[in-house]
């Protein structure tokens, strides 16, 4: 089934398959899609928005433009706080809205054609009108589906990146738009990295930003020595039986140096320990991300016959990766007999398991593990 997805052309992609979005944008160039989503209504109004900020679970940013000037804040809010802004030029953004609302849940998960390795999450920004978050370049690919209201995207394929001084966060200081949309409610933008750009609300309006994320090779091999340092097992020891007395006590003995050049050396890069270094990177949740437990839990036999009625979905919090016979979860790396495997590498590609499907009792182990630690849902509710 999944594997016919990327042979239907959709209005989503601008009435191209997902292969030949791919082949012709992704990473690669900007694109506007009128009508991606005709009949898509806001996710969240702006009170629930609030009420989310408000929670310290939740990220969530406002900027604000005075001038010249930017101004930036960390939530969470209080509900006092929105009296203190002006009545336009600022933006409210939540990260995360994935995690929070089914619906937007859903909406990330019609990107799936893209490996879950380089989904992130949705963003949500609410805009007074003149509202945004200035001149900008990301690092990631991300569509920007336009909710209520209308926005003006203007973009750049400028190479002078060069970033204003002193500003809070990060607004280019010279930019030279090139091109600009308006969008309107169900449009969407798709950018690659690296293109420099600016929304402007012309209008309140809300934007949902599905992002992607690329590690940088600084954070791969950053993990991978943090992969190395617990696992990695050197026998040996320095041993300097030919020792002579030196007329320099302080100089590290070259004999020492060599030694220790050979030993690291002998460090290999092995496969095994590559895909654990990613399944953990990709899959640790990020620090602000709360599990909610089930409170009390169902005993082992009634959640086996729980699951026999009603399956079991993934929490949209939950991060779950594979590769060949490695599975994680969360940040865990998982152990699991091929039978178990087969069951787990479904739920992971699917987020869901049927009333149906046979576990073995390895498999239900796992699963009602990690149903108690709140990583799966019996009912469809976060
Ligand atoms: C926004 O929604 O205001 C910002 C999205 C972006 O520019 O990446
Ligand atoms: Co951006």
């Amino acid at each position: 089934m999944r594997g016919a997805l990327d042979r239907i052309a959709t209005p989503l992609l601008d009435g191209l398959t997902p292969a030949a979005f791919l082949a012709r944008y992704w990473h690669k160039r900007a694109h506007l899609i009128r009508a991606a989503l005709p009949s898509f209504t806001d996710i969240v109004d702006l009170p629930a928005l609030k009420r989310l900020a408000a929670r310290d679970d939740v990220e969530a940013r406002v900027v604000v433009r005075d001038g010249a000037r930017w101004h930036l804040e960390h939530g969470p809010f209080p509900r006092t706080y929105w009296r203190s802004l002006p009545a336009t030029r600022w933006t409210l953004l939540v990260q995360g809205l994935n995690h929070l609302v089914p619906r937007a849940d859903a909406l990330l998960r019609r990107f799936r054609f893209v490996p879950d390795a380089r989904l992130d999450d949705v963003m949500v920004s609410y805009a007074s009108p003149a509202g945004g978050v200035g001149p900008h370049v990301d690092s990631y690919d991300v569509f920007l589906l336009q909710g209520s209201g209308r926005r003006r995207w203007r973009i750049s394929r400028q190479r002078d990146l060069a970033l204003q001084p002193r500003a809070p966060l990060r607004i280019l200081a010279h930019f030279a738009p090139r091109e600009e949309w308006v969008l309107e409610p169900g449009d969407m933008l798709y950018l690659p990295p690296r293109i420099a750009h600016e929304g402007v609300a012309l209008e309140a309006c809300t934007t949902y930003s599905i992002g992607f994320r690329a590690p940088a090779d600084q954070e791969l091999a950053a993990e991978w020595l943090g992969y190395l340092q617990e696992h990695l097992r050197v026998a040996g020891r320095y041993a300097d039986p030919q020792l002579r007395p030196t007329r320099h006590p302080a100089e590290l003995p070259n004999r020492l140096v060599e030694h220790t050049t050979a030993v690291l050396r002998r460090i290999r890069v092995h496969r095994r320990d590559v895909v654990h270094t990613l399944g953990r990177l990709l899959t640790t949740p990020k620090a602000h991300v709360v599990f909610t437990a089930p409170a009390p839990p169902l005993s082992p036999a009634r959640f086996g016959a729980a699951l026999a009625r009603r399956g079991i979905a993934v929490a949209p919090r939950t991060l779950m990766l594979y590769c060949g016979p490695h599975l994680f979860v969360n940040g865990e790396p998982i152990a699991a007999d091929a039978a178990a495997r087969a069951t787990l590498r479904k739920l992971a590609d699917e987020r869901a398991l049927p009333a149906s499907e046979r576990v073995t009792p390895l498999a239900a182990a796992l699963l009602h593990d990690w149903y108690r630690a709140g990583w799966l849902i019996l009912d469809g509710n976060t």
